[in-house]
Formats: structure tokens, C-alpha cells, sequence
């Protein structure tokens, strides 16, 4: 690997596990503790709007308050000696606080928010929204968040990106949610595969690494043994 390689991460909830974000899926997580329909979806939100906005207001205030993690730093450190992008499913903003330069939000932003009339009016945001905060095409403002059902816009770039990858390091998703789970289609097949997830449910394969670790473990591991200075 040299400076011309191209490593493209593709992160889920479980790297910012050690920040204090929770996961969606895991005991306790926040699908458990909620009704997905209820509040990420469009008909939950045409139904509870204040509900739905507590909801990611909630979020971004857990998020405002965490720090990024050893992992995020150490994705965000390779760009010193490798071309590296990251496309992550996660809303909050740990990448980039941890210094990358190229991050891609497949799932929206909690730090933005938009028109609920139109998807292209979006907004920097901080804070809490509430019903009878407006756009200026006057209609409700809604979190910058892809809900259920709604399309995921940058998942062509996504593609085209992880098509041009040397090494592909999947971190902390559980690659059920359509359609960025199929990512991995896209990866060429002479690149390698890095699985990095506390309880991943494939095993070591051809061109494919699996490390049952936590993010920050596995990305400490990975950068020692394969990634040295
Ligand atoms: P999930 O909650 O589905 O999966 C989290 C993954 O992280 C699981 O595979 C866990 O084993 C793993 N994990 C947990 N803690 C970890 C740690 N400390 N280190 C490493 N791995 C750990 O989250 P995602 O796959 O990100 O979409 O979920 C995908 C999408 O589903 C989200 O973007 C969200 C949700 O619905 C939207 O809100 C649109």
C-alpha cells in the first residue's frame, strides 16, 4: 500500500458505540426503545411532528456532547499517506470532527435540517426545532434525515466511489438497511475486505478479513499490523 491507494471506509452506528452514541440495532439500542415508523418515517411525522422532532433533537444534543473516538482519529491520521473516503450511514459528525476531509452521509445530517416540501432546501442547524419552525418556502422545517421509504440519494457517488477502492474497511454496521448494505457489491474483486464489528455474522472468506473486535480495538489492530509507518 503507498500513497496513490485508495481506502474507503464504510462506517456504521457501532463506531461511535465509544463515543456514548448508541447503536440501532443492539440490546438496548435505539430501535428497541422506539417504534421505527413512529419516528423515522414520513407518515410518523405527518402524525407526531413535535415527536418525531424531540426525537432528533434529543440526538443531536447526545451527539453535540460526544467526542469522536481513537477509531475516527485513526481513519482520519491515514490521510496522510493514503487517499482515504469515508461513507458512513451515521448522522452525527465524529468523522469530521475527527479531521477527515472526505465524508459522504449516506443517512442525512442531524446537524442540518430541511424543507419538508423540498429535499434541496437545507439548512446548517444546532439546536432544538420545533413545530412552527419554518423554511423559506414556508413549509414545516424536518430533520436533514433519510426516514424510511425515502430515497438515499447519494448512494450512486457512494458506488462509484467503493468502485475505485484498494482497501474497503466496513466499521460497526450490521449491513442490513437497503440500500447501502449492498456496498459491498461494489468493491473490485482483487481489493481486500476488512470486516471490523463486535459480533459480525460472516467469517474470514477469500479477500475478506473479519475482526470481532470493538472499532477502536480493530482499528488499532489493523493500523499496527497492516497500515504500519
Ligand atoms: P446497527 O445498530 O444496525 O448495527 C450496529 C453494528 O455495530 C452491529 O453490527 C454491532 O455488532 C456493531 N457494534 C456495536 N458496538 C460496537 C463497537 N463498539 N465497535 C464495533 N462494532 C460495534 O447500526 P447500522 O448498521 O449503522 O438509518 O444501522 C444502519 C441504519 O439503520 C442507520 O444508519 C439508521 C438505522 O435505521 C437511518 O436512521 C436512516
Amino acid at each position: 500500500m503507498n500513497q496513490k491507494h485508495h481506502i474507503v471506509f464504510f462506517t456504521g452506528a457501532g463506531i461511535s458505540q465509544e463515543s456514548g452514541i448508541e447503536t440501532f440495532r443492539d440490546t438496548n439500542g435505539l430501535w428497541h426503545n422506539h417504534k421505527v415508523e413512529d419516528i423515522a418515517s414520513k407518515d410518523g411525522f405527518e402524525k407526531n411532528p413535535q415527536v418525531v422532532l424531540d426525537f432528533y433533537n434529543q440526538r443531536r444534543e447526545v451527539v453535540e456532547k460526544a467526542q469522536p473516538n481513537l477509531a475516527h482519529n485513526l481513519i482520519a491520521s491515514l490521510e496522510d499517506r493514503y487517499k482515504v473516503s469515508v461513507i458512513t450511514q451515521n448522522v452525527d459528525d465524529l468523522h469530521e470532527r475527527a479531521g477527515s476531509s472526505n465524508v459522504m452521509h449516506l443517512h442525512g445530517e442531524l446537524n442540518k435540517c430541511r424543507s419538508s416540501k423540498n429535499s434541496h432546501l437545507i439548512y446548517p442547524y444546532t439546536g432544538s426545532l420545533k413545530v412552527g419552525d419554518l423554511a423559506e418556502d414556508g413549509s414545516q422545517l424536518r430533520p436533514h434525515i433519510v426516514w424510511f421509504g425515502e430515497e438515499v440519494v447519494e448512494i450512486e457517488k457512494a458506488i462509484e466511489i467503493t468502485q475505485t477502492a484498494d482497501l474497503f474497511i466496513i466499521i460497526g454496521t450490521s449491513m442490513v438497511v437497503q440500500p447501502a448494505g449492498s456496498l459491498l457489491l461494489s468493491v473490485p474483486v482483487d481489493a481486500q475486505t476488512v470486516y471490523i464489528d463486535l459480533n459480525p455474522d460472516v467469517e474470514d472468506g477469500i479477500n475478506l478479513l473479519v475482526l470481532k473486535e470493538k472499532a477502536t480495538v480493530g482499528m488499532k489492530q489493523l493500523v499496527e499490523d497492516y497500515l504500519p509507518y
